[in-house]
């Protein structure tokens, strides 16, 4: 199996799916072949309970020792081992909001105090964020829902000036436009620093729940303590290794739904949108005071499923999925429609 045509995926039901930031372009060919050959007795057997093998190829792919990682059943479950490692009640876990709604979920859970602080216009990084006495701080970058990036050397301070722990989450850093953008490389010198990594976007594993947490030894000592035993299994771990091994498959990908980005982007921009920069594999797209409800209703009737968000502050937005070249096409034909 060689994976789609360029710039196609079949669509067996019609809907052009893009509301949850999902890779349209299928996983590496190595990754199916891999799961082929792991489909055998062996499956009556736990799996490995640390991902060993899953982290010592990614240490050798992000350049970091063993002890410093550990796998997660989705940076989802990453997450929540985060807030039950750091997060106890009346604990304060800030962040800059709008983003990933389930940090705030997790604290709930958690009987936390969510800090949150408003990102400015731009979504650049509020100047109060460091100040929360937080035990946990939360970056989304880029962020969810606007694609935007902050550099790294503004990382490094925040994560020295919070008085916790800060997490970055870069579930959607392979699609940055900037090279060298992610925060990895930073755990060596800041001990307090967290960074995760989805499989779930740049290497089109949303099905198989895989997540990576870089950290110092002690923070993943602490994680592996709360982890469930054997919380990937089999399979997933298979295609994780065989995903890091085809590295170049990823960032073919990442390239072809950077350059449908930048299409996406503009003709949206010739629409009248403002349209943030986005570093993401999905676009948030503004009319300022205009609720955008009856262009996403209208998208949905004709089963093209965008994001709308119906929260203060963001309903004059769409979060818009990039797809394939042919349902960003599709897309703004129907959007172009809407306008008349
Ligand atoms: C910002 C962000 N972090 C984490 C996740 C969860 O990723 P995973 O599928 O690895 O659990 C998502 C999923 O949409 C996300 O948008």
């Amino acid at each position: 199996m060689t994976g789609y045509a360029p710039g196609e995926q079949p669509s067996d039901d019609g809907v052009i799916k893009l509301n949850t930031n999902e890779n349209p372009y299928p996983p590496s060919p190595k990754v199916y072949s891999a799961l082929r050959k792991a489909i055998n007795p062996s499956l009556r057997l736990y799996p490995e309970p640390l991902s060993d093998s899953l982290r010592s190829v990614a240490a050798g792919v992000y350049g970091v020792p063993l002890e410093n990682i550990i796998a997660g059943n989705g940076s989802d479950e990453l997450l929540s081992m985060l807030l039950r490692c750091f997060v106890g009640p009346q604990d304060r876990v800030a962040f800059p909001v709008p983003t990933y709604s389930l940090y705030d979920t997790l604290v709930e859970i958690q009987d936390g105090v969510s800090a949150q602080v408003n990102y400015p216009e731009d979504f650049s990084l509020p100047e109060t964020l460091a100040g929360q006495h937080a035990a946990l701080t939360f970056l989304c970058n880029p962020n969810a829902p606007s694609g935007t990036l902050v550099s790294l050397p503004e990382i490094a301070k925040l994560a020295r000036a919070v008085s916790g722990v800060l997490v970055v989450d870069e579930a959607y850093i392979d699609f940055a436009a900037t090279e060298g953008a992610s925060s990895v490389p930073l755990i060596r010198r800041l001990p307090n620093l967290v960074v995760l990594r989805s499989f779930s976007k740049s290497f089109s594993l949303a099905g198989m729940r895989i997540g990576l947490a870089f950290a110092s030894e002690e923070i993943i000592a602490g994680m592996m303590k709360v982890k469930d035993s054997y919380n990937l299994n089999r399979l997933s771990l298979v295609a994780a290794t065989a995903a890091l091994r085809d590295m170049a498959w990823m960032k073919r990908n990442a390239q072809r739904i950077q350059r449908s980005r930048k299409r996406l982007s503009g003709a949206l921009k010739r629409m009248g949108y403002h349209v943030y920069p986005s570093h993401a594999n999905f676009v948030l797209a503004r009319k300022k005071n205009q609720n955008l409800r009856p262009i996403y209703e209208e998208l949905k009737r004709k089963k093209i499923f965008v994001r709308y968000f119906d929260a203060p502050g963001l309903q004059d937005c769409l979060r818009i999925t990039v797809g394939t070249p042919t349902e960003v096409n599709v897309l703004l034909k129907e959007m172009v429609a809407l306008e008349v």
